[in-house]
């Protein structure tokens, strides 16, 4: 049998929300990517975390994952993440630099405010060539609060056509 697993990183809980409305219609384990070093998830302080992600894209930084994650055990792999800085936060090349994910498949989500995926799920296939990557869905930051049922729906129907 297929093992499926949504695995995601969230500050503000919003791809949390898109991640459990995944593992709700799909059936699918679920498990968060944890940072050793937390960011700051009160909204108020923004402008320290957006400084903060800034600094780790410009430093080309690879923060470190809190516990180990049991991605070998899986054959389908939602992964999702918010945008930050018109790309994905540096902690996702961590993920893809630490675990093998070849053979696997890949199906990217994430959230944003305006810059849908912003070319990630390119930059997906560069770093994990030998998996299979589906078509991924961006949701914008007000629909993801919700869960954005509809969407993951249509969407997941259309994956069992790739
Ligand atoms: C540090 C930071 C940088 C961001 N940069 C972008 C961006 O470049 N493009 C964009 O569309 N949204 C950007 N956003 C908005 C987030 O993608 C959006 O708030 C998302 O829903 C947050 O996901 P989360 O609730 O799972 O943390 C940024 C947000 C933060 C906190």
């Amino acid at each position: 049998m297929t093992k499926e697993l949504v695995l995601y990183f969230s500050v503000y809980g919003t791809a949390q929300k898109v991640a459990k409305e995944i593992a709700r219609q799909t059936g699918a384990d679920i498990l968060e990517i944890v940072p050793a070093d937390a960011y700051d998830s009160d909204r108020s302080h923004y402008s320290a975390l957006l400084r903060r992600a800034q600094k780790e894209h410009d430093t080309n930084a690879r923060p470190v994952i809190k516990e180990q994650l049991p991605v070998a055990d899986y054959d389908r792999i939602y992964i999702g993440y918010p945008m930050w800085c018109y790309t994905f936060p540096m902690i996702m090349y961590t993920l893809f630099e630490q675990y093998d994910f070849s053979g696997k498949t890949i199906i990217p989500f994430n959230t944003h405010m305006g810059s849908r995926d912003g070319g990630t799920y390119r930059t997906i296939r560069q770093l994990a060539p030998k998996a299979n990557i589906l078509t991924g869905l961006p949701v914008e930051m007000s629909s993801a609060e919700t869960g954005a049922a509809k969407a993951v729906e249509t969407w997941l129907k259309s994956l069992d056509k790739e």
